[in-house]
């Protein structure tokens, strides 16, 4: 090989024939340094990255936080004695093979990489409320009715004066598409497949108009209010011209709760470390299925409210942040009552004062919830507020609630407890994020054949003969 040939493929050889000192990058690293360095940096990046799959197959024993002792995780179960029998959760793709959400969490634990997870299971600050939103499904117990015949059940209910196949909503919530391509999309049909509502998030990547032409679906508008008064009045119009039959105006997230391990592990969102682009490629079937063959992100229902100059992904994303109105108050859900004619759900709410307020200024529900875990830490679940709440307002407006529903029996306990319906945010998102539309259906199926038979077992025949005498709270 001549020194011109050896000089085209490694500059630093040229350099060291032709004079003692080699060129030198920033802090006098050397270019071979830096290429040994820099492949080292890949190894070991894959390395962990590698481990780090590995355990997470092991489900059964690998869970972190979502593992309270009254939770079916294998770890806690009574039924081992000193790890055995081994047990795990099923993470691949047989979605018959899922027999409770926790197996498609895992699932999605598999394909999704590192901050699109944080991003779905995070909590703010300690996860204080992440982790009670679980627990206090935990303090109700059943009290069964012996020897009723439950040949026949009946799931559904009624609200807003129509039937639904079980008092079940999907949850809004933000940016899906981090997790399948048209997820909005996919859980839309998920939804009108399994004949429950669908609340599309302000912050949602399919265009609000795409949605409303899934055949069947209940569609429901979540809002959030920032920016220029127009800007919430055009969402309001949008929703109702493409036949949205509710509103939802959340009020607990005008102020960005803090999700540490998000910003610990991304700290930068414009500029993803190494270990995040790594973990990516990692993650080919989600890379591929996503990013690659479907595009960046995009805020499809707000971009176009954003500047031209800030409407790429993670800039819109931070001027919608920072255009969040810290001003809003009853006056403003009075005005967007007196805007919207539908069906109006006021979603945040955690005291028994402002679920009366609620209805004293006309709101047809009240959705109560702490954002699942996501805003303010240390608040109270939205179970524990449910009974007193109840009791409030009668009858006068429908009550739902959130937070932790990971099982039919938490739904029924939701129920009993005197909710008209839960929403179910994180347990569909799990199916969606492991195996989009049929994941999403599989979620909605496990907690519809949960509910069905927790049903048949406590005695009862419908939801509606649900009430307090079917629970107990022993101290
Ligand atoms: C949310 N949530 C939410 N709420 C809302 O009103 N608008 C939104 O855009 C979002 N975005 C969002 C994203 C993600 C990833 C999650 C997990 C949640 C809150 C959501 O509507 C609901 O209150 C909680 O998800 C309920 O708790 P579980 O079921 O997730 O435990």
């Amino acid at each position: 090989m001549t020194h011109i040939e050896d000089a085209r493929q490694a500059p630093w050889k040229t350099a060291a024939v032709r004079g003692p000192t080699p060129p030198r990058l920033l802090g006098g690293l050397t270019w071979r340094g830096a290429a040994l360095a820099g492949a080292f940096a890949v190894a070991s990046g894959l390395a962990i990255a590698a481990r780090r799959r590995g355990s997470l197959l092991r489900q059964g024993r690998a869970l972190p936080r979502f593992a309270p002792a009254d939770k079916t995780l294998a770890a806690a179960s009574p039924a081992m004695l000193a790890g055995t029998p081994e047990r795990r959760l099923y993470a691949g793709r047989d979605l018959t093979r899922a027999v409770t959400i926790e197996d498609l969490r895992a699932t999605a634990h598999r394909r999704l990489p590192r901050f699109a997870l944080e991003y779905l299971e995070g909590g703010a600050e300690d996860e204080a409320t992440l982790a009670h939103n679980i627990a206090a499904w935990a303090q109700w117990r059943f009290a069964p009715r012996a020897l009723i015949d439950v040949t026949q059940r009946d799931l559904s209910t009624e609200l807003f004066g129509r039937r639904m196949a079980m008092p079940l909503v999907i949850a809004p919530t933000g940016l899906n598409e981090l997790f399948w391509p048209h997820a909005d999309r996919r859980l839309a049909e998920a939804a009108a497949a399994a004949g429950v509502p669908y609340a599309q998030s302000t912050m949602s990547n399919d265009p609000m108009a795409e949605v409303a032409r899934v055949p069947g679906l209940r569609h429901w508008w979540q809002l959030y209010v920032f920016g220029r008064e127009e800007i919430r009045n055009a969402l309001i119009d949008r929703a109702h011209d493409v036949g949205c039959e509710a509103l939802i105006v959340t009020t607990d997230a005008q102020t960005y709760g803090n999700r540490e391990w998000e910003t610990r592990n991304n700290a930068d969102p414009k500029n993803l470390s190494w270990g995040t682009k790594i973990d990516a490629l990692l993650h080919l079937r989600w890379l591929i299925a996503g990013l690659l063959l479907h595009g960046m992100l995009r805020f499809a229902n707000v971009v176009d409210f954003v500047p031209k100059d800030r409407r790429r992904f993670f800039d819109s994303a931070m001027w919608i942040r920072s255009q969040m109105d810290h001003a809003l108050s009853w006056d403003t859900v009075k005005r967007i009552r007196d805007r919207w004619p539908r069906r109006l759900i006021i979603k945040g709410l955690l005291t028994v004062e402002d679920v009366v307020r609620a209805a004293e200024i006309g709101a047809d529900a009240v959705a109560l919830s702490n954002h699942g875990g996501r805003q303010l830490d240390w608040a109270v679940a939205p179970v524990d507020v449910l009974p007193e709440a109840r009791r409030a307002v009668s009858n006068r407006l429908a009550l739902f609630v959130d937070g932790g529903i990971r099982r039919g029996s938490d739904i029924l306990k939701a129920l009993a407890l005197g909710a008209d319906a839960v929403l179910v945010g994180r347990a569909v998102l799990y199916g969606v994020a492991a195996a989009g539309m049929p994941g999403a259906t599989r979620a909605l199926a496990i907690l519809r054949e949960e509910i069905d038979r927790d049903l048949a077992l406590l005695g009862a025949r419908s939801i509606s003969e649900l009430g307090p005498r079917f629970l107990a709270r022993p101290h």
